[in-house]
């Protein structure tokens, strides 16, 4: 049972700006919801119960938030606004939270391995806030990818088709196709051009990494853009070991561009605020 979930989320939110001059951009809400807590409520779904943030400077908001607020519960208590505290109120009784700071922006590699204090040997889920996931009243795409987990074993990546136009954006692997929607991964590259992309398949921001990454992220030089990819660690260990891509069952937003980050506001609104 994987018991652990990191969230890198010391990165700035530039092309929200200046939404997130003062603000982080995990803390954008989506309806009435920030995302980040969207992406915790999604491991709690997968079992998993220890929640650590890499965070930065300016990200104080997000542990605040996965804190009790003694004032808003003291002025909140018994008013008929209870209710607007429940779904927060339900996520602190589910989990604990840790974090610890990224200091400088080197890439979401190094953002991972700055996590390792928190996680030590064990193996742990990965979640980007920015990529916001439903599956309506299926599983959510990280308890889809525990649950593979338990079977394989390994480190295993979601991934989703994409118009070869896209693939710039993304990690893209090329596998051997195991079954229906689940491969082993043989090549990986960070945000091809897309004469070099090895497929139209793209990591979205679910990873279930084995604890072994670390060593492999410590060895690994600066690659795209200049830093530290996790695509580029992920590689070495599907060489010398193995890496599973998993085709998710859902739908997902990429909350990092304003259109994706627009129509999710929509669909939260029509599937989930208004059916609640
Ligand atoms: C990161 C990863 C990339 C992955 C993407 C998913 O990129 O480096 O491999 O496809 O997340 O959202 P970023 O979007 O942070 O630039």
């Amino acid at each position: 049972m994987i018991k652990k979930c990191l969230f890198p989320v010391a990165g700035y939110g530039t092309r929200f700006l200046p939404a997130t001059k003062a603000m982080p951009k995990e803390m954008l809400p989506v309806v009435n919801k920030p995302l980040v807590q969207y992406a915790v409520e999604e491991a709690i779904d997968a079992g998993m119960s220890e929640m650590a943030f890499v965070t930065g400077r300016g990200k104080s908001a997000i542990t605040d938030h996965f804190d009790f607020s003694y004032e808003l519960e003291t002025q909140i208590r018994g008013s008929g606004k209870e209710e607007y505290l429940s779904s927060i109120r339900s996520v602190l009784d589910s989990a604990v939270f840790s974090s610890t700071r990224q200091r400088e922006m080197k890439g979401l590699g190094h953002a991972i391995l700055t996590g390792k204090t928190l996680i030590g040997n064990e193996p742990f889920g990965v979640i980007l806030a920015d990529d916001l996931c439903f599956n309506g009243e299926g599983m959510g795409v990280m308890a889809q990818m525990a649950k593979l987990y338990n079977q394989f074993r390994c480190s295993i990546v979601a991934i989703m088709e994409v118009p070869q136009d896209q693939v710039h954006k993304y990690g893209v692997i090329a596998g051997e196709c195991m079954k229906e929607g689940l491969y082993r991964v043989d090549d990986m590259v960070e945000k091809p051009a897309p004469e070099d992309a090895p497929s139209n398949l793209a990591i979205i921001g679910r990873y279930i990494l084995t604890p072994d990454i670390f060593n492999i992220i410590q060895d690994t030089p600066p690659g795209k853009n200049g830093e530290v990819q996790i695509t580029d660690a992920l590689l070495k260990q599907a060489r010398e070991g193995c890496v599973m891509a998993y085709k998710f069952q859902g739908t997902r937003f990429d909350c990092g561009s304003v259109d994706g980050f627009v129509d999710a506001t929509n669909h939260v609104y029509q599937n989930i605020y208004l059916q609640s």
